[in-house]
């Protein structure tokens, strides 16, 4: 029996794209098994099949063979319906671009995402900003906002609805490096006060130093690394 329960399991997960020209075999058979609250880095080079591995963990796309649960659902058995309030109420995302609506102030971002979980709490967005220290810019459109600060926007709408769970894909992929490890500080240090399960990929190697866990990907499979050992980007 392990210590901390899984909240994260792949069964001999892969996948293949319609491609021309090469096999498109993005995944090789991925066993995953995530403990609850654990904080992991993703390391791995570009065409690794990280953002796919991500991609299928969120339901967002379906493995051509295997399996994942997701809080012990399985993710192919919820069907399209159950998969997107799966996602509403148990993920929350951070991507490279930030990804914020341009037409909506960082609150209405926020609240947004209340919404579509059923508790669109105006307070709640308020606090969650406060939290990622943008009080008093609220009324911000994204554009009026620095880079590291749409991502804190970014995060506080990842963690507002206090999921189990938060997919990070490259969050500080479009930061310079200093707003790049405050940006991580937070969103690690967030995640740590609310228990939740962080999956980041990185390109950066410091951001092992702020994980639990430290996986590789290679060819579409995941090696285990020893936390922070000799780490090539
Ligand atoms: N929609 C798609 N259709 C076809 N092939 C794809 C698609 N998305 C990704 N691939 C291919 O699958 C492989 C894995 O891509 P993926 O985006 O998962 O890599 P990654 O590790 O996230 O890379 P990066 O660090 O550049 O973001 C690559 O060979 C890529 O070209
Ligand atoms: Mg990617």
């Amino acid at each position: 029996m392990s210590m901390t329960s899984s909240i994260i399991r792949t069964y001999d997960l892969w996948k293949q794209y319609e491609t021309e020209g090469h096999d498109g075999m993005a995944l090789r058979g991925v066993d995953l098994d995530i403990g609850r609250g654990q904080i992991v880095a993703l390391f791995g080079k570009s065409g690794s099949g990280k953002t796919t591995l991500l991609n299928l963990l969120a339901g967002l796309d379906e493995p051509t063979r295997g399996r994942v649960e997701i809080d012990n659902e399985d993710l192919g058995a919820l069907g399209e319906k159950g998969r997107t309030l799966l996602r509403r109420h148990k993920l929350g995302f951070v991507f490279q671009f930030f990804n914020l609506l341009p037409t909506l102030t960082a609150q209405e971002n926020i609240l947004l995402s209340l919404e579509l979980a059923g508790r669109p709490d105006e307070r709640l967005a308020r606090e969650s900003l406060d939290l990622v220290g943008l009080a008093g810019k609220e009324r911000r459109f994204p554009h009026e906002l620095s880079g590291g600060e749409q991502q804190r926007v970014a995060i506080a709408r990842a963690l507002v609805k206090k999921p189990p769970i938060i997919l990070a894909d490259e969050p500080t992929g479009n930061l310079d490096s200093a707003t790049g490890v405050q940006v991580l500080t937070l969103l690690t240090s967030r995640c740590r006060d609310a228990g939740t399960t962080l999956i980041m990929v990185s390109h950066a190697p410091n951001t092992c130093e702020y994980a639990d866990r430290v996986l590789r990907m290679t060819d579409g499979r995941v090696f285990e690394e020893i936390a922070c050992e000799g780490l090539a980007p």
